[in-house]
């Protein structure tokens, strides 16, 4: 695959912050580009000249980078060939350094199962399950207890839903891929939250969609900027309920001003999880044509790998049609126990989000002690800071972090462009002493990172 120029101007975003020389700099960002995945295996770069032309550089500069890249095993060259994308022959994690234990985990934002609900919840989908036998199994919609138990789950919230407005899926993130699926096509143009959840990103991409991306910034969503991005978009894609990554909720004023002229999934992912606020009113209350997405796996376990799509039955059957392609149905034991957890009322636990606030308040001390320069804002809700760095290294800090007992999501992931390398995303669903222990091991990377040490770690999975 060869990718143009512009795409690596855009992908490197503004490599040009930051001290030492413009080579090394150039160099440095095509390496994490590489790590990160951004730049894929065998991908074949543009030329010196063409590269300098679109960074508006010497070809000197871009020259020397890819000679750095070649002598440490990030591109191959051969004669009168573009030079191609590899990865060093030995990136195999190392050790971590100065740590006492096994590296703390930080780049999942999910929280551990609460134990004996779950298992009440299952003990009860078994006894159901009998009912289930005299039939295939094989269900593209869900089944009639889950999808009621959902729409009443919507009914709570204010939003008139039937069972038939429900279709359950394995997961949100199987949900908004079985939509992107039937509403977009190679080209289509789609409006997203920026920063935003990095799956979506990948999602529409491969769909081959173009993003607008509308900022989400300190003081929250834009009306105007929406509006005005919503009304050249085939499709929009927001997460207003305790987005991820930022946490922030959606102001009721937008909520009530907002109709986008395009189609519109709503993100509900981490609707449940309100951290001493109010619980917001759905945005499809105001935009009756949004399409809602959601799950438990914030707000219970991501293991049991259950979703749904709301929307209206017609959007429903092109969904239910185009389904077959990857998978025939959810799990039959999973959407009963989803059931009990739902209308037994445990997407909503006080004790949990008690216990949620307590770790993003320990979570935002041990940043105040131990990387002071680093501004972490107070979250409304869901499951993650936003942190954001005086100097753009957040992804080569998240190269190295595990060499130092941690993995973190660099903030790029979370973007297009190259924006947010001066961000981090940092759960707070591990308990305060490991949060305090993460955060140490964080400020000793970039300790080590400000006196030039350098990482290979190729980005940790993340959610
Ligand atoms: C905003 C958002 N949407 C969707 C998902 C995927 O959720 P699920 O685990 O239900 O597929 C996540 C998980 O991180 C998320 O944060």
């Amino acid at each position: 695959m060869k990718i143009s120029s512009h795409a690596v101007a855009r992908m490197l975003g503004t490599w040009q912050e930051g001290p030492g020389p413009a080579h090394q700099r150039l160099s440095d960002r095509l390496r994490l580009l590489v790590l990160d995945g951004r730049l894929s295996l065998g991908a074949a770069l543009p030329s010196e000249r063409d590269l300098a032309v679109a960074l508006g550089t010497s070809r000197t500069t871009v020259g020397a980078a890819f000679r750095t890249l070649v002598e440490h095993g990030y591109l191959a060259t051969q004669a009168r060939t573009r030079a191609t994308v590899r990865l060093p022959d030995d990136t195999t994690p190392r050790q971590p350094v100065g740590t006492d234990a096994e590296t703390i985990d930080l780049s999942f934002a999910a929280p551990a199962a609460p134990v004996e609900i779950l298992h009440a919840a299952f003990a009860s989908a078994l006894e159901q399950l009998p009912r289930h036998f005299e039939r295939h199994g094989y269900d593209r919609y869900g089944i009639a207890e889950l999808r009621e138990a959902v729409a009443r789950w919507y009914q709570r919230r204010g939003l008139p839903t039937r069972p038939d407005h429900i279709l359950i899926t394995n997961g949100a993130q199987h949900a908004l891929a079985l939509l992107t699926r039937v509403l977009v096509s190679p080209r289509d143009k789609v409006l997203i939250d920026h920063p935003t959840y990095p799956h979506a990103i990948t999602t529409f991409t491969h769909a081959r969609a173009r993003l607008l991306p509308v900022a989400v910034t300190p003081d929250g969503w834009d009306t105007e900027q929406l509006r005005a991005a919503g009304g050249d978009a085939n499709l929009a894609y927001l997460i207003p309920d305790f987005h991820n990554p930022t946490g922030m909720c959606m102001s009721t004023s937008v909520r009530r001003q907002l109709r986008l002229p395009c189609p519109t999934i709503v993100d509900e992912t981490m609707a449940d999880l309100a951290l001493g606020v109010a619980d917001p009113e759905p945005l499809a209350l105001h935009m009756p044509t949004a399409v809602s997405i959601g799950s438990v796996s914030k707000s219970v376990w991501g293991g049991l790998r259950t979703g749904w799509i709301r929307a209206v039955p017609s959007l429903l059957e092109r969904v239910e049609k185009a389904r077959p392609t990857t998978d025939l149905g959810t799990p039959v034991v999973e959407q009963l126990a989803t059931a009990v957890l739902l209308n037994g009322h445990q997407t909503q636990r006080p004790d949990a989000l008690r216990q949620l606030s307590t770790q993003r308040d320990a979570l935002r001390q041990a940043l105040a002690e131990h990387l002071p320069d680093v501004h972490a804002p107070q979250p409304a809700g869901g499951l993650t800071l936003w942190a954001t760095f005086p100097q753009p290294v957040s992804s080569r800090l998240a190269a190295m972090a595990p060499d130092h007992g941690v993995t973190i999501a660099a903030g790029p992931r979370f973007g297009i462009g190259g924006a947010f390398e001066r961000n981090i995303r940092l759960p707070y669903t591990l308990p305060p002493s490991q949060l305090t222990r993460a955060v140490t091991r964080l400020a000793q990377a970039a300790q080590a990172h400000a006196e030039g040490a350098t990482g290979t770690h190729t980005p940790p999975p993340i959610a």
